[in-house]
């Protein structure tokens, strides 16, 4: 079997994080989720992976490289329009040519990863296609599956004003070569694309075999902060916790802490699950449970929980506790000390400020 990750789109409900970077490269737990999708699918035990990248390619290209570091070999497909899932999977016939494959959306992020999954799909032949469903609270947002009484898909509709139920099409599919003759057929969605969501009702329509799973852990497509910040809680708890970098003895961290190579901890308290990146500095600070601090941050005489710092930012002096906050890279959040006595910002376009 081989793999296929989309990591095209434009991201612009995590604007502005995602101005000036993939939001496949946003990391979760200090991880970046495109890298989480790879590994996933180099721990069912595929090694050859296509990915379909659109104007953040180089970006991305530079961050996974050849596929090496991580122990499989990627083969970049660029998509030079978002036209659709399905559009994705159409200019990816080359690379997949007759075998069998799973597609998964970079950007969404699944407990318990794929293994039990692709070994299923490898062990029945006959199927022609697996997909992934889960129960969500607003399934009009996703590709909803309407099941008959003995739990076979009677129909798939993308995005429905009426859902025919809440089992939403989470963003990992297991197709064969007959996926090829759906693309070709199907026309573009209301919103302009070439739908998967179509393909796969094209295959049921045709006669082919396609099989529901029923996904009941979480799962998580990280589109808009707060979906980053759940994802980020989610990952934290199931983190093995290791520390690498330094703790003082003025310092008190919990159990379920990851501290990364060259951190150091002086005179604060780190509660769990968080993780601290590496060469951070946390000083004289509380950092509080569900929080991921990237590398190289500085957190000064501050307390911060429920919240994702990226790297090379610092967060130092504030008199309130700063929670539920995505703060992006070289960032910087202080006091100022100057007269006149005013708060002075220098936001980029799309940032949210909520003050006390
Ligand atoms: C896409 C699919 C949709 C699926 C979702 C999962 O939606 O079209 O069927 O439920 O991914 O993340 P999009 O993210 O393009 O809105």
């Amino acid at each position: 079997m081989k793999g296929l990750i989309l990591s095209g789109g434009k991201g612009t409900r995590l604007y502005p994080l995602t101005y000036t970077r993939a939001k496949q490269l946003i990391p979760v737990a200090n991880k970046p989720v495109l890298f989480r999708v790879i590994e996933a699918i180099r721990d069912a035990g595929i090694t050859e992976i296509g990915i379909i990248i659109g104007d953040t390619g180089p970006e991305i290209r530079e961050a996974v490289g050849d596929g090496s570091q991580f122990g499989v070999e990627i083969t970049y497909i660029p998509q030079d329009a978002p036209l659709g899932l399905a559009h994705a999977v159409k200019i990816a016939h080359d690379f997949i040519g007759d075998d069998r494959f799973v597609m998964f959306l970079g950007d969404n992020v699944i407990q318990g990863g794929i293994s039990p999954l692709i070994a299923d799909f490898a062990h029945h032949d006959e199927w022609n296609s697996q997909i992934v469903l889960t129960a969500v609270e607003f399934p009009e947002q996703y590709g909803v599956a309407q099941l008959n009484a003995d739990g076979r898909i009677e129909r798939l509709i993308e995005k429905p004003k009426q859902p025919p139920s809440n089992l939403a099409l989470v963003g990992i599919y297991m197709f064969d070569h007959h996926i090829f003759e759906a693309t070709e057929e199907i026309k573009p969605s209301f919103r302009g694309e070439l739908e998967i969501t179509d393909a796969i009702q094209w295959l049921i329509e045709n006669g082919y075999s396609v099989y529901p799973h029923i996904h009941t852990g979480w799962w998580i497509d990280t589109g808009r902060p707060g979906d980053m910040l759940t994802a980020n809680s989610l990952v934290l708890e199931e983190l093995t916790p290791e520390i690498k970098g330094t703790v003082d003895a003025e310092s008190e961290v919990d159990t379920r802490v990851t501290i990364q190579d060259g951190a150091e901890i002086i005179n604060s308290v780190i509660r769990g699950p968080a993780i601290i990146g590496q060469n951070t500095k946390i000083v004289n600070s509380y950092v509080g449970p569900f929080t991921s601090i990237y590398h190289d941050v500085v957190i000064e005489n501050s307390e911060i929980e429920r919240s994702i710092v990226l790297e090379h930012s610092t967060v130092c002096n504030i008199p309130t506790r700063i929670q539920d906050s995505l703060i992006g890279r070289h960032a910087s959040v202080g006091i100022n000390t100057l007269r006149p006595k005013a708060i002075k910002m220098h936001l980029g376009d799309h940032s949210r400020l909520e003050l006390l």
